[in-house]
């Protein structure tokens, strides 16, 4: 029998710079409530009244994450992150916006998603993950073709997953991998709809720093 394996790190640090008061505060008091369970369970139960559920990967310091939740507060916003400090100013924006329609995973989104009901997601984001630009590290990218296999499972038929990068390199393989996958279309029709940033997107200071090879790119994926 062959060992289980772990799936290989697609983050880097988890830890920068120390945490101020409030946000070591937050993490203590605030995360425990907002926690996603740790056992499978079914997000529309956790808010019976949402219209839907959506999740994040990796949202970084949240920016994004909390002004969708501030937005659509018919809408279950789930989001993961295990990058300590940006989970911290993430619950300070959920505290300063009195968000009750966000629930956190604080770590790798694969173990959420693992236990999360297939068709429970109407929406998936990931935005500008991590390029893993050498060749040495393309195997710690995130979209490869398991997250693809298990994005797949969680959205619904007609749900989208929304993938933002500023390599033009993670672009091709992102395209080519899903290319590869019979449960997504790539719903691009003319240039404009990969170059401009969709009408609800809210930009973060990560995505404003440009620290790619090219401008934003956004590639729209349709669970069919
Ligand atoms: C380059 S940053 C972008 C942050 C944010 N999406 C933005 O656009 O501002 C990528 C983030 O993805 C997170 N990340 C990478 N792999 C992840 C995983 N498996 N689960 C959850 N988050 C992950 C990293 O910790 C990092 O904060």
């Amino acid at each position: 029998m062959s060992a289980p394996t772990t799936p290989l790190r697609t983050f880097g640090r988890t830890k920068a710079r120390a945490l101020k008061p409030r946000q070591a505060r937050l993490l203590k008091t605030l995360l425990p409530t907002l926690a996603a369970p740790d056992a499978p369970f079914d997000p529309r139960r956790l808010r019976p009244d949402a219209s839907e559920v959506w999740l994040e990967v990796g949202f970084g310091a949240g920016e994004h994450l909390t002004a969708q939740a501030a937005r659509r507060p018919d809408v279950l916003l789930l989001g993961a992150e295990p990058f300590q400090n940006g989970l911290a100013a993430a619950l300070a924006r959920i505290e300063d916006l009195k968000l009750s329609n966000v629930r956190l995973e604080p770590g790798d989104a694969r173990g959420l998603m693992m236990r999360l009901p297939a068709a429970s997601l109407a929406r998936l984001f990931v935005l500008f993950p991590d390029p893993w630009p050498k060749t040495r590290h393309w195997k710690r990218r995130l979209i490869e073709p398991g997250f693809i296999a298990e994005a797949g499972r969680l959205l619904r038929p007609g749900g989208r997953l929304r993938l933002a990068t500023d390599w033009a390199d993670y672009a091709d393989w992102a395209l080519e991998h899903f290319a590869r996958s019979s449960a997504f279309v790539w719903t691009a029709e003319q240039a404009g709809d990969w170059r401009c940033a969709p009408a609800d997107h809210v930009s973060t200071r990560y995505e404003a720093k440009r620290l790619g090879d090219c401008s934003p790119l956004w590639l729209e994926f349709e669970r069919v």
